[in-house]
């Protein structure tokens, strides 16, 4: 699209019709902006908006009343006007102050891009955890925007009203109302975190290692998840169509089985706030056993969208480097056959070395635990993904045979507690074991029971 002409879109969704603009500055042009465009385009649809336009704004400097200088405020106004636009959404951050004087000018409700990414959010919420998280981070986002505009207000009438007690302002008042609720919704999600640590205790308890899917958003995480579950976990063509974790089994092809699951969509310029609000359920990935970054090759920002992805790992913790990083290069139905990287006999021999020969993007940099290509639509390379996953696994956990005594309860039960029995036998005073179990805590086993055993082990 180019810069400063309006591009018409049809064929849009039924709903408020709506005006998208991204606004950019001089000093960021090097930028690739037709993407930032769309995504935003994408997300009002995501949300079903009708956008009637989209366009690009290119801004000398930025106005601290409007944002846009006084004759781009005019042309903008006259626009929606024209495409009897109700709603203006700008890809950029507002200040309150100039959100109210662009409402004001422009004769239209506006919203800035993290007000879009909330809306976006709540509408997606499928869970009582995910509604929870989405009204923490919009109370945090209106109680940060509430302090300043009042700072603000208090200035222009000659610092009168910050006195408090009976002449206190409303939105002092409003404040005080928001910071109460945010902390009962910060109880109430320590109460679910509590709950979902124990979830976790009992699953790991069961010997069933987890797999997150982590990814942009649109890159594919819920058709893989369905692709690799069997389930039919919704998967539109609607951004952030996940929102809270969703788990399920799936069985490897060693007959393995792990826990899969689904994680938030990943966006670039993620408002801090919600990350913030989002942490219980990024916690999830933080303890996986595999993390697969999905990843849409065929998507013109697919290196954009890599690194913001890998940012928000990073900020939990989660190094591009970490072993347990697979990168799942999703779509390649969408790539001349050329260009597909699948590695169809993908062994252990095989996996670090030939990802690094075939890069797909031409990066030669890869993840740590490996990088596949697969279509989650067509089911193409799927079964290597699962070998994959399975070799990555069977480095962390292991099946061991073991014989103990009848009389061993306390080894027996220590067993079933951190690894999964996968076959017992009894054959006179004995119990023959095959136990599946991470090898570091085989070596604890070894090391705790040493006594008992010494030549078993
Ligand atoms: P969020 O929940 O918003 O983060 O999205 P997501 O990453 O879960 O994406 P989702 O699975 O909903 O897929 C987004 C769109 O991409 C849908 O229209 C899918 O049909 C499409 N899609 C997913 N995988 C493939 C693929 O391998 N090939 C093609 N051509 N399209 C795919």
């Amino acid at each position: 699209m180019t810069e400063g002409s309006p591009t018409d879109l049809d064929g849009m969704r039924q709903g408020e019709r709506a005006l998208v603009i991204n606004p950019v500055l001089k000093s960021e042009r090097f930028r690739a902006t037709d993407g930032a465009l769309e995504e935003t385009i994408g997300l009002a649809r995501a949300i079903n908006l009708h956008v009637v336009q989209a366009l690009t704004q290119p801004l000398a400097q930025t106005v601290s009343a409007t944002l846009f200088g006084k004759g781009q405020v005019q042309n903008l106004a006259a626009l929606v006007a024209e495409t009897e636009s109700l709603l203006v959404i700008v890809n950029h951050a507002l200040t309150p102050i100039q959100q109210r004087n662009l409402e004001r000018d422009l004769k239209a409700k506006v919203i800035d891009r993290t007000g879009l990414i909330l809306e976006i959010f709540g509408a997606r919420a499928r869970t009582h955890e995910g509604r929870l998280q989405v009204e923490l981070a919009a109370l945090s986002y209106q109680k940060s925007r509430l302090v300043r505009s009042w700072t603000h207000l208090e200035r222009q009438r000659g610092g009168f009203g910050f006195l408090g007690g009976p002449g206190e302002s409303q939105l002092e008042i409003d404040r005080r109302l928001i910071t109460a609720r945010i902390a009962r919704l910060k109880e109430e999600l320590e109460n679910v975190r509590r709950t979902r640590g124990l979830q976790r205790s009992a699953r790991s308890r069961a010997g069933h290692p987890t797999l997150a899917l982590v990814g942009y958003t649109n890159a594919g995480k819920s058709t893989l998840f369905n692709r690799l579950t069997g389930s039919e976990v919704l998967a539109k063509d609607m951004l952030f169509a996940t929102l809270d974790p969703t788990m399920r089994g799936i069985k490897l092809p060693s007959g393995r089985e792990a826990i899969v699951s689904d994680t938030v969509g990943f966006i670039s310029d993620l408002p801090t706030h919600l990350v913030e609000a989002f942490r219980a359920t990024l916690e999830e990935v933080q303890l996986a056993d595999v993390i697969l970054h999905v990843r849409d090759i065929a998507h013109p920002d697919t290196r954009a969208q890599r690194d913001s992805v890998l940012e928000i790992l990073a900020d939990l913790g989660i190094r591009g480097s970490d072993e347990r990083l697979i990168e799942v290069q999703n779509k390649i139905d969408l790539l001349p056959p050329e260009d597909r990287m699948i590695h169809a006999d993908y062994d252990a021999r095989l996996t670090a070395e030939a990802a690094q020969t075939v890069p797909l993007d031409g990066l030669r940099q890869e993840a740590k635990g490996g990088m596949i290509g697969v279509s989650s639509l067509t089911g193409e390379g799927i079964p290597q993904l699962l070998n994959l996953i399975d070799q990555r696994l069977a480095a962390r956990r292991q099946i061991y045979s073991l014989t103990l005594s009848v009389t061993d309860g306390a080894a027996l039960s220590w067993l079933h507690a951190h690894g999964k029995i996968i076959e017992q036998k009894e054959a006179r005073s004995k119990i023959n074991l095959k136990v599946d179990m991470e090898a570091a805590d085989y070596g604890r086993f070894t090391r705790r029971f040493l006594d008992l055993f010494p030549k078993d082990l």
